[in-house]
């Protein structure tokens, strides 16, 4: 069943009958011989396909490289969607707007007119029947005034009459001061 290689083309082809012998071990090593024979010239074939596919693989990649930093950008690198603070106070002013109107010459509601109001000295508002707390408190309403008022109002001025138990948080006094401010005369 293992015939032996009769040409052992696995050594360097000589026709010279002198070194017959060298051929020998190709003939006595039989089916060993021939299978290190054929696996070299399948090796060499897998070795060649595989240089050309890891050369082609070189190429394409060479050709994608410049695209690929715009499209290996995460998600989590882009800039996110800001929402301004001005943004987030104007849907905080919603808890206010019940009682107060913000534009120059609005009408006053429960609470007063708001224009202008950092800067505005308390209780000044024409035509707003203000408490005698709030009238009589002297307070010029300066950024960080107006946030402690906006905190807890009726600490800051007891018995003055605005209904509203105050913004906690120093994000949402901070941001829906950014709103008052943004849509002010005097910044
Ligand atoms: C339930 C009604 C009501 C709500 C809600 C309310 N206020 Fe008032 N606010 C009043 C009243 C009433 C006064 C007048 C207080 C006084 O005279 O003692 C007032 C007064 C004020 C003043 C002083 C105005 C001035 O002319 O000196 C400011 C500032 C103010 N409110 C801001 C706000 C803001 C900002 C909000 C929302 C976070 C708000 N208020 C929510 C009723 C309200």
């Amino acid at each position: 069943m293992h015939k032996p290689i009769q040409d052992a083309q696995c050594f360097t082809p000589s026709q010279d009958v002198e070194h017959e012998s060298m051929y020998q071990p190709c003939i006595d090593v039989d089916i060993l011989m021939k299978n290190l024979c054929q696996n070299s010239y399948i090796t060499a074939a897998l070795l060649t396909a595989f240089a050309l596919s890891a050369c082609s693989g070189e190429a394409e990649k060479s050709v994608q490289a410049p695209a690929k930093p715009m499209a290996a950008i995460p998600v989590s690198q882009q800039a996110p969607v800001e929402v301004s603070a001005e943004d987030k106070g104007k849907r905080i002013f919603a808890r206010c707007r019940a009682c107060h109107t913000l534009p120059e010459g609005g009408k006053n509601r429960v609470g007063p007119n708001l224009w202008n109001i950092i800067g505005r000295t308390a209780g000044s508002a024409e035509g707003y029947a203000y408490s005698k707390a709030m009238k009589t408190s002297e307070v010029v309403w300066s950024e960080e005034a107006l946030s402690a008022y906006l905190e807890k109002p009726s600490a800051y001025m007891p018995k003055n009459k605005m209904a509203f138990a105050g913004l906690r948080k120093q994000a949402d006094r901070d941001n829906l001061i950014a709103y008052l401010k943004a849509n002010t005369e005097s910044q």
